[in-house]
């Protein structure tokens, strides 16, 4: 029997089949009055990385953009991060995300507050971007690289379709400790065997060998932490009395599915007990 490829795992992981009218009823619960929606709206839902908006706000200044200007979104996932640039920044930016549920769902949202003419989304494997060469001048990717684990063919894709002057920023959860001692499931993965984690000197090196200076680089530990227990109340040494879904912010509820709070817990358990670390790496084509 040949074993399934290592996409279907990250499909089966985040879709949820009714994702659209999950996200639906919790508008609808958070914003009963609401008839147009904006970004901030949204916010509640479509952000699925460490840090949530604040950190989509502040990786973005790092991004140098300007208006017109065209942006990839690498695992764009519900579209949130894509939809903040090119409404702040007035770029044009392409969102590529395997799971076909998150696409439509992306899609949808951003129609409903009015950006489909500066915000598109495409199911595809970030791996074989489906462009020619060159096509964008800007590329970021928020908490992607765990689910990949041929990450040097990831970071040559993503080189071969940006410009000679083109800037790329990843901000993954990157591995500081012992990879046995890190507890599953976590919003990426259930298991071990579908995380794809890598320390910071791999992805340096990756990225030198793909073609990227890497010219900054930003450990957002701390701010993650906090942001997690701000969110979710995790208490990372009792992960078994990590809050009722029920009593969780929709962010957790909707986009992480039943077992959403003890992804959390588990994730900041891992984070202090200095396993994982976010981080950011800021990198230039040479
Ligand atoms: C943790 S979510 C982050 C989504 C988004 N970047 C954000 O910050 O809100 C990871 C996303 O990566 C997508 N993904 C994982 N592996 C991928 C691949 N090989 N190609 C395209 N998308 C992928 C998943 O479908 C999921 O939407």
């Amino acid at each position: 029997m040949s074993t399934p490829p290592a996409s279907d795992a990250v499909t089966r992981h985040y879709r949820q089949g009714d994702l659209r009218r999950k996200i639906d009823e919790a508008l609808g619960r958070l914003y009963p009055d609401q008839n147009l929606l904006t970004t901030d709206h949204l916010r509640a839902v479509d952000e699925f990385h460490i840090g949530g908006h604040a950190a989509t706000r502040q990786i973005a200044e790092h991004l140098e953009l300007q208006p017109g200007l065209r942006v990839l979104d690498v695992g764009s996932g519900l579209g949130g991060p894509a939809r903040h640039l090119a409404q702040q920044a007035d770029v044009d930016v392409t969102g590529v995300d395997l799971t076909a549920e998150y696409v439509a769902v992306a899609r949808w949202l951003t129609d409903r507050v009015g950006l489909s003419d500066r915000a598109h989304f495409l199911q595809g494997d970030v791996s074989a971007l489906p462009f020619p060469g060159a096509s964008f001048d800007r590329a970021w990717m928020l908490h992607v690289g765990m689910n990949v684990k041929d990450k040097s063919r990831l970071f040559t894709e993503i080189g071969r379709v940006l410009t000679d002057d083109g800037l790329f920023i990843v901000y993954d959860v990157m591995l500081t400790g012992d990879p046995s001692l890190v507890s599953y499931p976590v919003p990426w993965a259930s298991e071990p065997g579908h995380s794809f984690l890598a320390r910071a000197e791999e992805y340096r090196s990756l990225l030198r060998g793909a073609g990227f200076e890497i010219v900054a680089e930003h450990d957002r530990r701390g701010q993650g932490v906090q942001s997690l227990r701000d969110l979710s109340g995790a208490d990372a040494h009792h992960p078994d009395r990590a809050p009722a879904p029920g009593g969780l912010p929709a962010s957790v509820n909707v986009a992480m599915g039943s077992d959403g709070p003890i992804k959390i817990a588990n994730v900041v358990q891992n984070m202090e007990q200095g396993l994982l670390a976010p981080t950011e790496m800021v990198c230039r084509l040479r």
